[in-house]
């Protein structure tokens, strides 16, 4: 049987998407009983070579909610990376330790990478700025838990389209479906035109956008991002850019009231602490699902259910 992964969301068709979310779906409903059973006596080994809380955590936390073990690092800098090792010969000896590696890394491809050096399953937590398939599921079965559908909806994403590989992750998987996107963010933080190609290609509609104020409106879901600082060459670009948008109760003024804001989190003041009590705000639901979600995927690779 060829081995699974989870590298990028390209390599799911929208028929496997949907059928994760609906695993992630049948595992959120599961006697706890019954889940602590599904991975006992597995082992999961998180890779961090790049900053998280939610996406580490939350991997770790599915693993032993399904009655599996974590080893693993959260800094780079206390493996032997920091002696010059290269990322195929760590990976060749944590697959030694464990049934399924999930990593993060700030180059792009290296998730790719790991995986053609191993023969266990490998998930891909974010590379660099291009792909962070895991969030994609647990957006899109956000979406799907608040809305019901997703055909039909109007989605605008807005902040750092260009860095944010969260938004390029989700903006493929739901060109997959009958939807309207936004793309609204300063000028030099565009969405790469290899995505907008992809997204047109498959019959999207979208249209891009730099004024937040105008767009709300329209919206059904807003998923704002954090600009990312680290990915920029010049910093004093990114000052210019720092701030450019602030979502608050005032911008909600003319939303539907329906409206929901995303964002994977973390914010830096794009969005307002004030907008967190009001309906509009789902950001902390939107990451507890990462646990069913991570379950689903880590049973996926690993075979099981
Ligand atoms: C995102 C990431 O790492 O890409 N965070 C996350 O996984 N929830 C978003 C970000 O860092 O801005």
């Amino acid at each position: 049987m060829a081995k699974k992964d989870v590298i990028s969301i390209r390599d799911f068709s929208k028929k496997e998407i949907e059928d994760m979310l609906k695993l992630a779906e049948k595992i959120d409903s599961m006697a706890e009983e019954k889940r602590l059973k599904l991975l006992a006596g597995k082992k999961l080994a998180t890779l961090f070579f790049e900053p998280s809380t939610r996406t580490r955590l939350s991997f770790e936390s599915a693993m032993q909610g399904l009655g599996g073990s974590v080893i693993g690092f959260a800094d780079a800098n206390t493996s032997s990376t920091q002696k010059g090792e290269s990322l195929k010969d760590t990976v060749r000896t944590v697959e030694k330790y464990c049934d399924v590696i999930a990593m993060r890394h700030s180059l792009e491809g290296a998730a790719r990478a790991a995986a053609e050096s191993v023969s266990i399953p490998v998930i891909n937590g974010g590379d660099g700025a291009n792909q962070h398939p895991t969030q994609t599921f647990l957006d899109m079965y956000t979406i799907l838990k608040l809305k019901k559908k997703i055909d039909g909806l109007v989605i605008g994403f807005a902040g750092d389209l260009k860095f944010g590989r969260t938004v390029h992750s989700l903006a493929l998987a739901l060109s997959h479906f009958n939807v309207k996107l936004y793309f609204i963010s300063p000028d030099s933080l565009k969405m790469p035109q290899e995505f907008l190609d992809e997204i047109k290609e498959r019959g999207t509609n979208y249209i891009e956008t730099e004024n937040l104020a105008e767009t709300i409106p329209e919206l059904d879901i807003l998923y704002a991002t954090r600009i990312q600082k680290e990915r920029f060459y010049d910093l004093a670009e990114y000052e210019r850019v720092r701030g450019f948008y602030r979502i608050n109760k005032k911008l909600m003024e003319s939303a539907k009231p329906e409206l929901k804001v995303m964002h994977p989190l973390p914010r830096i003041d794009e969005i307002d602490y004030e907008l967190d009590n009001t309906p509009y705000a789902v950001y902390f639901e939107q990451l507890a699902n990462g646990i069913p979600v991570r379950q689903a995927l880590l049973c996926r690779v690993l075979g099981v259910l």
